[in-house]
């Protein structure tokens, strides 16, 4: 592995409606690239998306030339809407997330009664991850971590000295993912937890989210070393029994995410829109008193 290879450049495109991070990873400029966990622009008000973040992702790609072979779920999201389906339109690539995605297919299909030919098996998407996988990106080699607990799904990429968390970490001022959604475990967590602090302390992590507290600017990369030393739920010496109170406790009090109805149901289509209605028109669903 050259310097570069194991050490890829990373830009991360941060979009303050939800609070999420985009990231491009890439070895050089005209090289192959991926994109983990991009944002469709979503309007819960009107039901129209937009495709403004979506299009700095590609006039990032294309001003420093990349070649996109992946466009990468850390697991589906509540948050957001994933762009994939559009960012593999204009720049190729192909979709992946952890092969888990079909337990969190099967239960989604169950609360929202989708429609009978709704595949569980993943077919949606062009690859299903398993636990540490290896895949190409150009000279980059990318790994797959299992980091259940914020879903049952969810994986963590190793990129040479990087990590992309998912939704495991955030920012040591900010802690760590809820668990109480479908398939949700505190317990997991702070296993998946664990596993990403047990590698080397000058590893960067790069957060799925930032939530600053306060005046605190943006921020979404950080280190092992910083994080077991500063994290404010998961700092080294919290014992599993202390996080799972604590998680479980503040889980409690949080409300559902804005967009978790609509992020669901498209992103367990891999970013597609449910078939559209007799009339042309696609239409989400809202269960009422069953979330
Ligand atoms: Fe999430």
């Amino acid at each position: 592995m050259t310097a570069s290879a194991s050490q890829p450049q990373v830009h991360g495109i941060f979009d303050p409606a939800t609070w999420t991070v985009t990231y491009v990873v890439y070895e050089k400029e005209g090289s192959p690239a991926a994109i983990i966990d991009s944002v469709l622009d979503y309007d819960p008000k009107s039901g129209r998306t937009r495709t403004d973040s979506a299009d700095k992702v590609i006039a990032f790609v294309k001003e420093k030339k990349l070649q996109v072979e992946w466009i990468l779920e850390t697991h589906a999201h509540a948050d957001h809407l994933t762009a994939a389906p559009y960012l593999k339109k204009h720049l190729g690539g192909k979709t992946a997330i952890g092969d888990h995605i079909t337990t969190v297919q099967k239960v989604f299909k169950g609360i929202f009664n989708l429609e009978q030919t709704f595949s569980t098996d993943g077919r949606q998407f062009d690859h299903l991850m398993k636990e540490d996988e290896r895949f190409a990106i150009g000279n980059l080699t990318g790994q797959v971590m299992y980091v259940p607990g914020h879903t049952p799904a969810c994986v963590a990429y190793q990129i040479g000295d990087a990590v992309f968390v998912g939704d495991t970490l955030f920012m040591p001022d900010v802690g760590t993912a809820r668990c109480d959604f479908p398939g949700g475990d505190a317990k997991a967590l702070y296993g998946s937890v664990r596993k990403i602090l047990s590698l080397p302390p000058e590893t960067r992590l790069f957060m799925c989210h930032d939530y600053p507290p306060n005046d605190r600017p943006v921020a979404f990369e950080s280190t092992v070393a910083e994080q077991r030393a500063k994290n404010i739920h998961v700092h080294d010496g919290v014992s599993e029994q202390q996080f799972v109170e604590m998680r479980t406790k503040r889980d409690a009090t949080l409300e559902m995410p804005v967009l978790i109805l609509p992020s669901v149901q498209i992103n367990i289509r891999a970013g597609e829109m449910p078939p559209k209605d007799e009339n042309g028109v696609a239409y989400l669903k809202i269960p009422v008193n069953a979330l």
